[in-house]
């Protein structure tokens, strides 16, 4: 970990995050699928979104594509490109998960330590749910053609082709989404979330 800037000082009001979160009926989390590209990340958090939105939460997905065109546009696909792109999207996740937010994550994070570098930052509402979906499988959907690019050499440190991953080996969950349906996978999300109490807070003021 980094030293904090010289003279500078955290400071919060009197609003505190256990207050938004008993306005939301629900407690932030951030919810980090990691997996390669076409695994399913986007897909799975979309049909997530749509199902806690559809009872009542509010639910943001941070989704790589997007985020790149953004905040993370000066980045590339090296390995310490990488590394930048998810220490940013790790801060801004945990600050959507102090709003109270149920924060739904998809980027390839394809590195360990960069993915345990968010679990330290977000703390105990980090949930990793790996997307967990055979290279050939996601080489076979290719829904947005880069495996067959990649394989041609037109794309460098292509993860999975020319740049490694690295799977989670203890994740909270792990969805095969080469086996199970979409409705499937997001309702296993939807039921890890509810019975670590996410989906329900207290009314009354802790
Ligand atoms: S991460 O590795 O830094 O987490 P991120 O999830 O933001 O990656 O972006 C991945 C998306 O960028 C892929 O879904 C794909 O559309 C696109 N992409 C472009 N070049 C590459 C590359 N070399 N490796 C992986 N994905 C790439």
């Amino acid at each position: 970990m980094t030293q904090p800037p010289p003279n500078l000082r955290r400071h919060d009001g009197t609003v505190l995050r256990a207050d938004r979160e008993r306005l939301l009926r629900q407690r932030g989390a951030v919810v980090w699928f990691t997996g390669l590209s076409g695994s399913g990340k986007s897909t799975v958090a979309r049909a997530v979104e749509q199902l806690l939105t559809d009872q009542g939460h509010l639910v943001y997905v941070l989704d790589g594509d997007n985020i790149r065109h953004g905040l993370c546009r000066d980045l590339g696909f090296g390995a310490a490109d990488r590394t930048e792109n998810i220490r940013r999207i790790g801060h801004v996740a945990a600050l959507f998960a102090d709003a109270g937010i149920i924060t739904l994550t998809a980027f390839i994070s394809p590195f360990r330590t960069d993915r345990q570098q968010v679990r330290d930052i977000v703390g105990p509402d980090f949930v990793e749910v790996h997307v967990d979906a055979p290279l050939a499988v996601c080489e076979g959907r290719d829904p947005k053609g880069l495996y067959q690019k990649a394989r041609a050499g037109q794309i460098p440190d292509f993860t999975g082709i020319s740049s490694p991953y690295e799977p989670p080996e203890q994740p909270e969950l792990r969805l095969r989404t080469g086996e199970q349906t979409l409705a499937e996978s997001a309702a296993a999300v939807r039921d890890h979330l509810f019975a670590r109490g996410v989906l329900t807070v207290s009314a009354s003021k802790s």
